[in-house]
């Protein structure tokens, strides 16, 4: 079952953000990782900033999160995290399916560089990678983000982002 996350959620989503980015152990610059990777205070700035949160729940836990934000004329995809026992099982695929729904926006989403699994997640469900110009651009003018994440993450795009594009260049 999908279900947007509630306030009482939070030490649960916190749990599952934690548990899936022990992935980026030793394969994100050692810099860029720290365990626990978000704390509570994160987890609620960044509600606060206005990112919704649903979550994949079965047999009364819940399995995988992803957040939605709407930020100026677009929409991001942030925070997809999936505990590591559930993963590859199509829950991600589901969330993000199940959130694509919901705007009429071009979608962003950003990722670690390193985390070469996740862009390869995201270019089944039809994102595709900018260039590295256009991601420093867009992190800067969608994201609130340091120089360092800046320079080690990519940003993939979906077809409306791109036909935005074209519209813009034609
Ligand atoms: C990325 C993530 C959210 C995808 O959710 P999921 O439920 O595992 O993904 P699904 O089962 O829907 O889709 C699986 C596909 O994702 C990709 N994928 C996910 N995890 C992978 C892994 N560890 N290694 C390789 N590919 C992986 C593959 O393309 C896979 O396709 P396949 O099953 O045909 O090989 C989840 O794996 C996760 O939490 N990973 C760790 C944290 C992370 O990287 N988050 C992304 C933040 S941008």
């Amino acid at each position: 079952m999908i279900r947007l996350c509630q306030a009482a959620d939070r030490e649960t989503i916190l749990a599952v953000i934690n548990q899936g980015a022990c992935a980026y152990a030793g394969v994100i610059p050692a810099d860029c990782y720290h365990a626990p990777y978000m704390s509570l205070g994160e987890l609620t700035h960044e509600i606060a900033q206005g990112v919704s949160f649903w979550g994949f729940e079965q047999g009364g836990t819940l399995r995988g999160v992803m957040g939605i934000q709407n930020v100026k004329d677009i929409t991001l995809i942030r925070h997809a995290y999936v505990r590591p026992e559930s993963q590859g099982q199509g829950i991600g695929a589901a969330l993000l399916t199940h959130l694509r729904q919901l705007t009429a926006r071009p979608i962003l989403i950003g990722a670690w560089a390193d985390a070469l699994w996740a862009a390869q997640f995201y270019r089944k469900h039809g994102f595709e990678p900018v260039s590295s110009r256009e991601k420093n651009r867009l992190l800067s003018a969608y994201w609130t983000v340091s120089p360092r994440q800046i320079e080690t993450s990519v940003v993939l795009a979906d077809q409306r982002w791109r036909d935005r594009i074209t519209a813009v260049q034609v």
